[in-house]
């Protein structure tokens, strides 16, 4: 391997850059050329594409985003624009290519892997959905970040004594509400995963718990549920107590990542770089039971993962 590209794809997530620093000081610590790969997949196919030396990745590791920029590309997902993304990769020299992303971003690396261009790919996502792992790059900040937005809105929910619906980000997973279910000591905390829809019983425990002098109850309602303001305007019917909705959006994706997020996010991108030198390829870095570890891009893919029944237990029986 004389040159690799790196790239990150899909949803950014903070931790990212720390990531791309780390895949370059790695490479060029082993007499490896890098190259960034500019806005994912789609600047591959766009040839946007341009040297890094160490100095690239200066002042980085504290910002979130991804200084390489990200796109989703629906023409990678193609025979067609995977060929090209490989003729691609061998017209700059790049033998050996970094996929920072998540799942979907992970389906075209093993898509370059079969073409014959040494693929590693790197979890990040905020939504902590990727299977094969128990840490995606961007899920502490972003739990993090819900969990003090939700704190100040508990205040206002408090002083006004109303019920609030807060709804965070996941996707079609529940990981984001459920840990702030737990750190913010929500009254009601909705998964995608377990919700039966059954917004009668919500309301009950709501009415119950009015009657038992609680000035607030706060609802963590997970983005692949949504309809956060229709739910808001039934439940005041229903209640007759004022509701309302805040959806915290985009905010979850930004800002410096946490502490946690530069340290793991560092190491996997050593590890990623380290892989392609030892010659593997079609793997994916992880961290599962306390280690580093990686594992091939299909069998990973094809691993399931759902929220801990155990602890979406405990976490109800702490609101009293
Ligand atoms: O995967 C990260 C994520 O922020 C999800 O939580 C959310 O469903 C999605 O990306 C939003 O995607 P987009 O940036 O395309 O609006």
């Amino acid at each position: 391997i004389k040159t690799i590209g790196v790239l990150t794809s899909g949803g950014d997530a903070p931790g990212m850059n720390a990531a791309i620093r780390a895949v370059v000081r790695t490479a060029i610590h082993n007499g490896i050329n890098v190259k960034g790969i500019m806005r994912g997949y789609a600047g591959l196919l766009q040839e946007e594409i341009v040297d890094m030396e160490s100095t690239s990745v200066s002042e980085i590791i504290h910002r979130g985003g991804t200084i390489l920029y990200t796109a989703r590309c629906q023409e990678f997902t193609t025979a067609e624009g995977q060929k090209k993304g490989a003729e691609i990769c061998n017209k700059y020299g790049i033998d050996g290519v970094v996929v920072i992303g998540g799942d979907g971003s992970f389906q075209g690396a093993g898509k370059l892997s079969a073409l014959g261009i040494n693929t590693i790919g790197i979890p990040g996502t905020i939504d902590l959905d990727i299977a094969c792992t128990d840490y995606t790059i961007g899920f502490d900040t972003a739990v993090n970040t819900a969990m003090d937005a939700i704190d100040k809105v508990r205040d206002t929910s408090t002083s006004h004594e109303r019920c609030s619906i807060i709804e965070v980000m996941g996707r079609n997973a529940g990981y984001i509400a459920l840990w702030c279910g737990f750190a913010n000591g929500a009254e009601d905390v909705l998964l995608p995963e377990r919700y039966d829809g059954n917004e009668q019983a919500l309301i009950d425990r709501i009415i119950e718990n009015r009657k038992r002098g609680k000035k607030h109850h706060i609802i963590i309602n997970a983005e692949g549920i949504g309809h956060s303001v229709s739910m808001a305007k039934r439940i005041e019917a229903a209640t007759g107590i004022e509701t309302r909705a805040t959806i915290l959006g985009y905010m979850q994706r930004g800002g410096a990542p946490t502490c946690k997020d530069r340290v793991y996010a560092s190491i996997m991108g050593a590890k990623a770089v380290e892989l392609l030198l030892a010659g593997k390829s079609n793997r994916l870095v992880a961290y599962k039971n306390g280690e580093f570890v990686d594992f091939d891009i299909q069998e990973a893919l094809a691993m399931k993962k759902d929220i801990s029944e155990d602890q979406f237990r405990i976490c109800k029986l702490l609101v009293r």
